[in-house]
């Protein structure tokens, strides 16, 4: 049986208008991303990853065309049941992580969860556990200031899986580590498609991590063509 069709996107566009100037990023993107699949964006800077990436966690809305998540038309929402659809199915780790400086670790983890109205007591077990899983737990009451940078992406992978996301979409995550702690990050993010099944949607430049994934996604000139991670275009 054919896995569980995770996002679907369908001649999605995006222009930016600023001034008289208008910028057709996307200008007619379909793809497929199924379950428990790890799949590479890749592309030149400016060419609309991030862009893509946002469009496809409801982020940011696009000109035109359609994106379903698990089967659901997330445009054709109101934009209050986006963003509780989005809180509860999509979990996003970015290039800098963005996690609050003046909570510790173990508190950035639980914030999704209280978000999404779960009790602190149910979000702190949850955290817990993802703590572990990241191999975190002793630096759990640390704040991201007294953190390495591969903990803190290692801490904002935990937060992205906290509500236990439909999908993890995760923009340059090893962008600023070093190529060693750089690769133990692609071990947790495989590690944790072995294990629980997790799909992952990752922009990156970094070799290492789209030479493993399943399937490798090149944008150019506003389109999406699979491609060999052997040989990017
Ligand atoms: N809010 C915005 N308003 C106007 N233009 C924008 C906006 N956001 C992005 N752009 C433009 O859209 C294009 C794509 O931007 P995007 O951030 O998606 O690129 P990228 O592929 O992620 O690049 P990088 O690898 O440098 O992160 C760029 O030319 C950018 O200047
Ligand atoms: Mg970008």
């Amino acid at each position: 049986m054919a896995a569980r069709e995770m996002l679907r996107l369908t001649n999605v566009t995006k222009s930016f208008e600023t001034g008289s100037e208008r910028i057709d990023v996307l200008t007619g993107i379909d793809l497929s991303v199924r379950e428990g699949e790890i799949v590479a964006i890749i592309g030149p800077s400016g060419v609309g990853k991030s862009t893509l990436l946002h469009i496809m966690g409801a982020l940011e809305v696009p000109t035109a065309g359609e994106v379903i998540v698990d089967g659901v038309d997330v445009f054709g929402m109101s934009d209050d049941e986006r963003a509780s659809f989005r809180n509860r199915t999509v979990g996003f780790v970015f290039q800098f992580h963005h996690l609050m400086r003046e909570l510790t670790a173990r508190e950035n983890v639980m914030m999704p969860c209280m978000i999404a109205g779960v009790s602190r007591s149910d979000a702190a077990v949850r955290a817990e556990e993802l703590l572990r899983a990241v191999r975190l737990e002793d630096r759990a009451d640390h704040k991201p200031g007294e953190l390495s940078g591969g903990e803190e992406q290692r801490a904002a992978v935990a937060r992205a899986l906290a509500t236990r996301p439909l999908m993890v979409l995760a923009d340059e995550p090893s962008g600023n580590l070093d190529s060693v702690t750089g690769e133990e990050l692609h071990d947790l993010i495989w590690g944790l498609r072995d294990s629980i099944g997790q799909t992952f949607v990752i922009v990156t430049h970094n070799r290492g991590l789209y030479g493993r994934a399943d399937r490798v996604i090149a944008l150019k000139d506003g389109h999406a063509r699979e491609t060999s991670g052997d040989s990017p275009p």
